[in-house]
């Protein structure tokens, strides 16, 4: 079976038991400042788990793109990916842990035909804030699984979400793979991470929210969130040894091959998973809507840590200036028919590719010198200063593994431990700078996120009316604070012409207007003249909010119930974002 085939069994298993399918979100959340990646299915439908009504209902299901850098250091073994597809189902305050559980059952040892002795499950063993979840367990051993393949843990291994530092989350069950290896040990069992036991799915049974202060409170309603990995579930159906050795990634590989005249083979192939694995995270996100491009920080860092370490993987395969970019397009033409977007954005994916290969390549040789010239320097005392090695690493941009070869090349040491030091303490406080920065959030439904929503939409549509209508939403991030609102426009945006789009959303709040919220499907919407993301399934049924006078918008919602709530409204910054992208800034009254 493969990839398509794999996805639409998926879908169609869960159509025929009256779910709706709906289309996968971006990859970069909307509203929500608590990640910077989508890294699951569930958080682009986090405002109907906390209680909003989906226009197509209470069963949904989808194939979602997500990105998670946690298991970075992983990517390499037979399993592990950055970016992954995950396909999930949802029960909004409809069916719970017996359906939930049987559906997942009958998927994969009916429709996959993966032999139920192969399967293990775990279980949620209890704690002060949720009890022990027996009801699963039982419903897992009336499906005839034995009790000593039904493993209880603690919450650190089952209990999912929220997904930032608030919201919806509760225990859950994960289904596990044996892959038949030996044992690493007689304690070997799934939360052993030696590879015998894979993760595929994970039925999360959203009963709990938490708040700010990490208090768990129960949710009004109770409901089921599950994430099946597409890329291993590919792999385990077809007997593959990894999920690179799957459709989604041999074009990827053979492109490698033919680029670099390397074979892949057991001694290249960490550096070839690498490779493929990171480079198709970077198509994935500049491919997006949202206009993502390297920089240094938040999305645009990551997506340059990611292309760095290809191009220098393969540059160790001695592969041809600009390689990245004539793969990047071999994984647009793999995935564009079910992630259009791709195809949408080629230009923009091989041209920044091109650029911060460009870049980084000067980098690298300005770094060459300065590292040349500390290492001389060094040499006397045969050792390289862990702040020179941590200098070179953190202003230069230059890899610290490449600070080790060429010291090695001269005899002199460099004190790894020191620089592992400087690192850490670095790392601890972006940290902190992070947590910090990311408190708050969609996620909580605050009321003033929820106002700032609003706010946005009448930001959006006045920028329309002032700039033209060729201005279109890019981004959109709000936290208590503020919103910011990132979109498509050329130049710079004259101080006149900021002071008019804030007096028409002033106006819109002065006029006191309810705001309204319809569904319809989306044909329906657009023939309204609604703007927003309008999805590429066709029939699908959506939201529409509108501000009468004001706005139309598409949107999943929460948002105040009239504009009169935000008070007023001042823009605080306008500049530039990306190449013809612009951002503003923008703040309400308290
Ligand atoms: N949200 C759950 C997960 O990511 C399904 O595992």
């Amino acid at each position: 079976m493969n990839s398509h085939e794999l996805r639409r069994l998926f879908i169609d298993f869960f159509i025929s038991r009256n779910h709706k399918e709906i289309s996968t979100a971006s990859l970069i959340p909307e509203n929500d400042p608590s990640v910077l990646f989508t890294t699951a299915g569930m958080h682009p439908l986090v405002p109907y788990l906390l209680g909003e009504r989906h226009p197509l209902g209470k069963r949904l299901v989808d194939t979602q793109k997500c990105l998670r850098t946690g298991d970075i250091d992983e990517v390499g073994d037979a399993s592990h990916l950055t970016f992954f597809e995950m396909m999930g189902n949802w029960s909004l305050g409809d069916y719970f842990k017996r359906e939930s559980i049987t559906m997942s059952h009958e998927f994969l040892t009916g429709s996959l035909r993966i032999p139920q002795e192969k399967i293990s499950v775990t279980v949620f063993s209890g704690d002060e804030s949720a009890p022990r979840d027996d009801e699963s367990a039982e419903i897992w051993k009336g499906l005839g699984y034995p009790e000593n393949r039904i493993f209880y843990y603690s919450k650190k291994e089952n209990w999912w979400g929220p997904a930032g530092l608030t919201g919806p989350c509760g225990p859950d069950t994960e289904i596990f793979y044996d892959t038949g290896k030996e044992k690493c040990s007689e304690r070997c069992e799934p939360s052993c991470n030696c590879g015998k036991y894979v993760e595929i799915w994970n039925n999360v049974f959203m009963e709990y929210t938490k708040d700010k202060d990490g208090n768990y409170k129960k949710m009004p309603v109770r409901n089921v969130d599950t994430g099946l990995g597409l890329e291993r579930a590919l792999a385990i159906i077809n007997g593959a040894s990894s999920v690179f050795d799957t459709d989604l990634f041999m074009p990827i590989i053979e492109k490698i091959e033919a680029l670099t005249g390397v074979k892949y083979s057991e001694e290249t192939r960490r550096q070839y998973r690498i490779a493929a694995d990171h480079l198709r995270a970077a198509t994935f996100i500049l491919g997006d809507d949202k206009a993502v491009s390297p920089s240094n920080v938040d999305q645009g860092y990551i997506l340059r840590r990611l292309i760095r370490r290809v191009y220098r993987y393969l540059s160790q395969m001695n592969a041809p200036s600009q390689a990245m970019s004539g793969i990047a397009e071999v994984i647009i033409d793999l995935y564009s028919d079910v992630y259009p977007e791709l195809q949408r954005n080629r230009e923009f994916v091989v041209t920044q590719l091109k650029h911060e290969e460009e870049v980084f390549s000067r980098t690298l040789g300005q770094g060459l010198k300065i590292a040349t010239k500390y290492l001389d320097k060094a040499s006397e005392g045969r050792k390289l200063s862990a702040q020179d090695a941590f200098r070179l690493y953190d202003t230069f941009g230059f890899p610290f593994e490449l600070t080790q070869e060429l010291a090695d090349e001269k005899g002199i040491a460099v004190d790894v431990s020191g620089f592992r030091d400087l690192f850490a303490a670095h790392q601890e406080k972006s940290r902190l700078g992070a947590a910090q920065k990311f408190k708050g959030g969609l996620a909580d439904n605050g009321e003033e996120t929820t106002k700032l929503h609003t706010a946005t939409h009448l930001l959006n549509s006045a920028l329309r009316k002032v700039l033209g209508d060729s201005v279109y939403q890019r981004g959109s991030n709000i936290n208590p604070e503020r919103l910011r609102f990132d979109f498509s426009f050329e130049r710079k945006v004259t101080p006149e012409e900021l002071a008019e789009v804030e007096s028409i959303v002033n106006s819109a709040i002065s006029e006191g207007i309810d705001i309204v919220c319809e569904e319809m499907p989306v044909d329906d919407a657009k023939a309204q003249g609604a703007i927003g993301v309008f999805t590429d399934k066709y029939g699908e049924r959506v939201k529409v909010y509108t501000i009468e006078g004001y706005s139309k918008e598409i949107c999943g919602g929460p948002h105040a119930s009239n504009t009169g709530e935000l008070v007023s409204f001042k823009i605080l910054q306008e500049g530039s974002s990306s190449a013809g992208v612009r951002r503003i800034k923008a703040s309400i009254g308290k």
